[in-house]
Order: structure tokens, then C-alpha cells, then sequence
């Protein structure tokens, strides 16, 4: 019998951040927020860092990310305002200078910021994709390049990534939305084991929750469900010294989840004249799933295949 949460509990460590500094982009609203005030509370320094836009990315003031540290100092955390856009490399580079300059260190990145330019790909223009990418993917590889060193030096690091179910399943109106998210999972997959020796862990959240960004897609009741502070729980996992790496953390309501890019068993089907028709004629089984495995790094795809030629 599986042991109980309450009888784990019992056993636990406090998950605290006392002495450790912390960046989190697009913390002047919905996710960010709720990730930086529980950052704080937990003892963290925080950079809130956010370029005041709005949903779909345009537009700026410092007013969100100034009132977010106003709520940590009020409660007695450290904090300060950062209003890069993190599509800037100098300005996001300046933002890391600013929190080592301030506190000496930085142990925890998290990347939330983000926008939406939902439409169908018949109707996306390609301004709208390279936005999306721009901000999602290049922005969170800005920040992380930022930090990376740093982090190396000090032979600690947790970096959390904000990938998305619609990069990991799809949804209809977010082919550029969708593969920003997903590209995130790929710079996961290397840094992870890139960072390792180093103590640098990173890993993904997907969330779910009723901010200004899902607030016209799901009804009022179930939007009262989806708080950002039920998705907060998952973040502060994942930013924590317990954090894993490599993995990919779903969140929403309370309830967690984890994915997985798996790879199945496979089949040899050889290379000759006929190998396409013999491909079509295997692909069900091949495609079965049976015997997924979720491999460690890219060099297992290979290993796999001459496992299978050289056992043939
Ligand atoms: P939100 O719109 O409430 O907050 C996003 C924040 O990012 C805003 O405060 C905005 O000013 C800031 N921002 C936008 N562009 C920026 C830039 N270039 N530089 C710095 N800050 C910037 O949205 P929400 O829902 O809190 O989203 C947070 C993250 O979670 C995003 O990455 C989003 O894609 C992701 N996400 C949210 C889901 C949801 O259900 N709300 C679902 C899956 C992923």
C-alpha cells in the first residue's frame, strides 16, 4: 500500500528559501504573482520582474511589478522591481547585475513571462508566431544565459521553465503559442543534463489557472477552481532544493501531474525497396506503446535502433 500524504508529511522538510535570492519574470500578475509572494514568504529576495504589458504583449509600465514588491515588503519579505522585457538580452542582462550587485547570488530563475496571439494558423501572421517565439523561448533563454554562469560558479541552480498543455497536447488557435511552449521543453531536456554536475536542476511547469490569460476560455465556476495560488505549490517544488530535474510538473487546481516524451519499443523494418509498405504495414504495433521507455538523453533513440539491428 502506497504511504498516505499525511503520514509523508509527518517526515517532511519545510520547503524555505531563507538566504537565497530568486528572479521571477512576469511576476507583476496572475502565476508570476502568486509565485513571487510564496517565494518571499518562504524567505526568499525576490526580483519581480515584469514589463507591465498587456495580454498580447503590448504596452508597459512599472506599476504591476512596483505594486507586487509593495505586497512582500508589506508582509515583511525582500524585494525589488524590475521592468525588463525579457525579449531584451542587455536589459535582462542588466536585471541579473542588478540582483547580484543588490544580494551577491541568485538561486532561483523562474520563467513565466508570456502573451498570447491566438488565432488560427490559417489566419496567423507570421509576425504573430515570431512574437511568441521571441518571448517565450528567447526570453526564458535570455534569462537562463543570464544566470547560467553564476549558477555553474556556485555549484547551485534551480531554473523552472513555464511550458504550457497546449505546447504539450495542442490546442486549436495556438500553433505559435504552442511550439514557444514546447520549444521550452527541448531547452529543459538539454540544459537539465547540461547542468547536472553543477547542481543546476531545471525542470517544467504546466499550468493551469483563471488569470487574464485563460479568463475568456473557461466558465466562471470552473475558472474559481483554477487559482494561481493552487499552481503555486508546483513551482515552489520545483524551485526548492528537493526540486528533481528534467521534469515536467502539470498543475492546476491542486492536482499535479507529470509528462513524459517517451519512446516506444520499436520494430525493424529494414532499409530495402519495400521498407516504406513494411513501415505502414508494422506502424499499429510500432505505435502501440508497450514497452515506452522515457530515455535519458537523445543518445538512447540510437542505442535502441542498433540494439535491435545488431539483435536481428
Ligand atoms: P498573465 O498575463 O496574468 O501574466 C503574464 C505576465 O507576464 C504579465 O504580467 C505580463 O506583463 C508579463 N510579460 C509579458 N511579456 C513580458 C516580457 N516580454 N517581459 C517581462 N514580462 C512580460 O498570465 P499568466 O496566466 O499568469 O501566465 C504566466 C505564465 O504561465 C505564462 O508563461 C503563460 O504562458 C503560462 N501559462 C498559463 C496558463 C494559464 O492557464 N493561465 C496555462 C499554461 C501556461
Amino acid at each position: 500500500m502506497s504511504a498516505t500524504p499525511e503520514s509523508l508529511l509527518a517526515s517532511a522538510t519545510p520547503l524555505r528559501f531563507d538566504g537565497q535570492v530568486a528572479i521571477v519574470t512576469g511576476a507583476g500578475n496572475g502565476l508570476g504573482r502568486s509565485h513571487a509572494l510564496q517565494l518571499a514568504a518562504r524567505g526568499a529576495k525576490v526580483v519581480v520582474n515584469d514589463l507591465g504589458a498587456a495580454r498580447d504583449g503590448s504596452g508597459g509600465s512599472s506599476a504591476a511589478a512596483e505594486a507586487v514588491v509593495a505586497e512582500i515588503r508589506a508582509a515583511g519579505g525582500e524585494a525589488i522591481a524590475n521592468g525588463a522585457s525579457v525579449t531584451d538580452p542587455q536589459a535582462v542582462q542588466a536585471m541579473v547585475d542588478q540582483a547580484l550587485a543588490t544580494w551577491g547570488r541568485i538561486d532561483v530563475l523562474v520563467n513565466n513571462a508570456g502573451i498570447l496571439r491566438d488565432k488560427s494558423f490559417a489566419k496567423m501572421t507570421l509576425e504573430d508566431f515570431r512574437l511568441l517565439v521571441d518571448v517565450h523561448l528567447m526570453g526564458a533563454v535570455h534569462t537562463t544565459k543570464a544566470v547560467w554562469e553564476t549558477m555553474r560558479a556556485q555549484r547551485y541552480g534551480r531554473i523552472v521553465l513555464t511550458t504550457s498543455s497546449s505546447g504539450l497536447f495542442g490546442n486549436f488557435g495556438q500553433a505559435n503559442y504552442g511550439a514557444a511552449k514546447m520549444a521550452l521543453v527541448g531547452l529543459m531536456q538539454t540544459l537539465s543534463i547540461e547542468g547536472e554536475k553543477n547542481n543546476v536542476r531545471v525542470n517544467c511547469l504546466a499550468p493551469t489557472a483563471a488569470t487574464r490569460m485563460t479568463e475568456d476560455i473557461m466558465p466562471p465556476e470552473v475558472l474559481a477552481l483554477l487559482t494561481p495560488e493552487s499552481v503555486t505549490p508546483g513551482l515552489i517544488f520545483l524551485a526548492s532544493e528537493q526540486a528533481p530535474t528534467r521534469t515536467i510538473l502539470n498543475a492546476g487546481a491542486g492536482v499535479f501531474a507529470t509528462s513524459h516524451i517517451t519512446l516506444s519499443e520499436g520494430a525493424l523494418v529494414g532499409s530495402g525497396p519495400d521498407a516504406p509498405e513494411r513501415l505502414a504495414a508494422l506502424f499499429a504495433q510500432i505505435n502501440e506503446g508497450t514497452g515506452d521507455i522515457v530515455p535519458v538523453s537523445g543518445m538512447q533513440q540510437s542505442q535502441r535502433e542498433m540494439a535491435k539491428v545488431m539483435g536481428a
